[in-house]
């Protein structure tokens, strides 16, 4: 393996223990100002420093990180299509290779469809971008997209992430599932795991830890995160788990110390400014919410 590809895929998964924690915030790229990310800046900016690397749009990239970051960044170069329209798996690269060195990408990351109609499609632009980006030794992370029609059991995560191994993808993203050590023994390539849509905290850890002892290099967790209350603690307990080898017990009694901690601490402060703290809150309901599910084939 080329020392660029090398030294790249290092930043991504650690080589100290061999484990991984992204931070995804890629969603918009075809949900638009998904719930709770609907200010990326102000999310990412707490969560930069927690994580080992950051998966990221181009435009989310210039807008809303700062240039001056250490974290890693993982480069979503695929989309074409949204939420509202006729068909999610109809994707392309959307990121030509200067762009995505001009932007320091330590990997591209783009989704193939495996048994959907643009199946070809994706996974054909899947081993283009290794043959391209490996000229430059960067690495390619395949995301296995997951959907009503695409299956989410072993045997469907287990062809998927297989395809995009054989078409050279340097790390495979996809989902926990029952038996998933055979998902992982039956691909030559690390795989990491997607959080997928918002569970209690407590689960979130219980899933991060299960995808470990399966075998994964660590997770790519999103809404998980930044859709908790608290998203920094809700990190911190992740990252409890992937570098720490905490168990789900130790890691939520982490998080909810560290969220009964923060609110007395700001309390503290606003002790002398009364008026603040009979501000109402926002109401949850209030708030625009957005479609959990993808109309078909995949759901986010
Ligand atoms: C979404 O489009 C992306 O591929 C996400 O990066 C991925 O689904 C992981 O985010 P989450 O943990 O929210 O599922």
């Amino acid at each position: 393996m080329d020392w660029g590809l090398q030294n790249r895929l290092s930043n991504i998964i650690k080589p100290q223990d061999n484990r991984a924690l992204m931070l995804a915030v890629d969603h918009g790229y075809f949900l638009g100002p998904t719930e709770k990310l609907e200010n990326p800046k102000k999310v990412i900016a707490p969560l930069l420093k927690y994580c080992d690397s950051l998966m990221v749009t181009r435009g989310i990239q210039r807008t809303s990180v700062p240039a001056t970051t250490n974290t890693p960044m993982v480069l979503r170069v695929s989309g074409g299509s949204s939420i509202i329209g006729e068909d999610l798996s109809q994707e392309d690269i959307t990121v030509s290779i200067q762009d995505a060195i001009r932007l320091n990408a330590s990997a591209l990351a783009m989704s193939i469809f495996v048994g959907s109609k643009y199946e070809y499609q994706t996974v054909v632009n899947l081993g283009k971008l290794v043959s391209e980006a490996e000229q430059y030794g960067i690495p390619v992370l395949a995301v296995t997209a997951v959907g009503k029609e695409l299956g989410k059991d072993e045997r469907y995560l287990s062809l998927a992430c297989r395809i995009a191994a054989e078409q050279g993808a340097h790390i495979v993203k996809t989902y926990y599932c029952e038996n998933f050590e055979k998902v992982v023994q039956s691909c030559p390539v690390p795989i990491i795991v997607a959080g997928g849509k918002k569970i209690p905290e407590r689960d979130a850890l219980q899933l991060t830890y299960n995808s470990i002892k399966g075998g994964a290099v660590g997770v790519d967790m999103g809404r998980n995160i930044w859709q908790s209350e608290h998203p920094v603690e809700m990190i911190k307990a992740v990252r409890s788990i992937v570098h720490g080898n905490a168990n789900v017990d130790s890691a939520y009694d982490l998080y909810k110390k560290l969220v009964s901690e923060g609110p007395k601490k700001k309390n503290k402060s606003k002790k002398s400014t009364q008026s603040e703290s009979k501000k109402p809150t926002q109401s949850k309901s209030n708030k625009a919410k957005t479609p959990e599910t993808k109309p078909n084939p995949t759901k986010k």
